[in-house]
């Protein structure tokens, strides 16, 4: 039996590991792990997710909390290298971009272990972003890349990573979102956050980009405003937003918008399932929107996930408000390409996964 480490850290990892901790158990060669750093610790950003989706309680839980990018990634990195050096595990299994990715990948590497990396190959090119920066240096030192799209494939090579590290499997969230969507439609949020129809858009909005600059966060924030006189804007503000429109005196400009918490994974997906238009700057959500076939317009001026554009229904449109007010006008509309869903977002991604690990580790 191979021991793997499997870690997950902050909210999206959740979706992606939710699907494997349930494939391996169709492999008796494998003896899978869970450990989570705790970089996520609010019970909306972390546990309810565990509820929903299904997942095992965590085998190993480090409590890491939040703090600067070197500090989080250093007590991460303290407290998972006595992990393994007690575990002795035969790989770790990390996914994503955020900061608990990379910090448990440096001591895997350190220690001669072997890194397994889902959702290797992404790149936005942009190296202010600390996930970019995660990014890279996960999958120089991963042994087993596991892409989500033949573009990440590219970029891989073009960084001359040999090519047989690198396998296409898919996008595992993909195979959380289908698995659960006929639950979550369940959900009865859009009552409870009365709604007066169904023509609303939704909004998500974390990255520091966006929101750590006053000036930026104004800007989004003041067109939402506008927007809202005409149209319903259901807003689920996380953590790090909400303590940022605190700080700089931004909450008037929440009136007119429907504000929630941070919302589990069910009632988000009834809501971005029946949305007319969603905005966003996260990752996942543009992905899970081209799968979906949902409008998306994402407030960043790059994407490391570039067919959701080309194939799906994502537009890019930086801190343009301009375009923002006119593509709003035009998603409402129902005016919006029609998109594609990328190959192998198929839902079997964590099987195509299992199969190939349990034979390479
Ligand atoms: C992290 C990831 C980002 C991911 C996002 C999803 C990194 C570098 N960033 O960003 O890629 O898209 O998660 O949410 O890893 N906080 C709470 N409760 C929590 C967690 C955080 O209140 O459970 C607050 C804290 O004030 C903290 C702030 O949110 O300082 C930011 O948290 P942090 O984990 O540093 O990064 P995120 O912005 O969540």
């Amino acid at each position: 039996m191979k021991k793997i480490i499997n870690i997950v850290g902050a909210r999206p990892n959740f979706m992606k590991i939710a699907p494997l901790m349930e494939a391996y158990k169709t492999c008796p060669l494998i003896e899978p792990l869970l450990l989570h750093t705790g970089q996520h610790y609010d019970y909306k950003m972390s546990e309810l997710f565990f509820t929903e989706l299904g997942i095992k309680e965590p085998d190993i839980y480090l409590n890491i909390g939040s703090d600067t990018q070197a500090k989080q990634v250093a007590r991460i990195m303290t407290a998972f290298e006595d992990v393994c050096i007690a575990q002795k595990p035969d790989a770790i299994l990390v996914a994503g971009d955020v900061n608990s990715t990379m910090a448990c990948s440096l001591v895997a590497a350190k220690l001669g272990i072997k890194i397994i990396h889902l959702e290797a190959g992404l790149r936005s090119f942009d190296r202010s972003m600390p996930e970019e920066i995660n990014r890279l240096i996960t999958d120089v030192l991963a042994n087993i890349l596991l892409t989500p799209s033949a573009d990440a494939n590219q970029n891989l090579i073009n960084e001359g990573i040999s090519p047989d590290k690198i396998h296409l499997v898919g996008n595992i969230m993909i195979d959380t979102l289908f698995k659960f969507l006929p639950i979550a439609k369940q959900s009865e949020i859009l009552n409870t956050l009365q709604l007066e129809n169904t023509d609303y858009m939704l909004v998500t909005l974390h990255r520091p980009s966006n929101v750590d600059e006053r000036s930026s966060l104004k800007k989004i924030l003041e067109t939402l405003h506008v927007i809202s006189s005409t149209v319903q804007v259901v807003f689920p503000v996380h953590p790090r937003t909400m303590k940022n429109i605190a700080a700089f005196d931004l909450l008037p400009f929440l009136k007119g918008l429907i504000v929630t918490e941070p919302l589990g994974y069910y009632d988000f997906q009834k809501l971005m399932s029946g949305a007319r238009l969603v905005l966003t700057d996260s990752g996942g959500i543009q992905e899970e929107t081209t799968a979906l076939r949902i409008p998306c317009i994402t407030l960043r001026e790059n994407t490391e996930r570039p067919v959701t554009i080309t194939l799906g229904t994502n537009e890019l449109i930086g801190l343009d408000m301009q375009q923002l007010k006119e593509l709003t006008d035009k998603a409402m509309k129902g005016e919006w390409k029609p998109g594609t869903v990328p190959e192998l977002w198929d839902g079997n991604t964590a099987s195509r996964i299992v199969e190939l690990i349990s034979a390479a580790v």
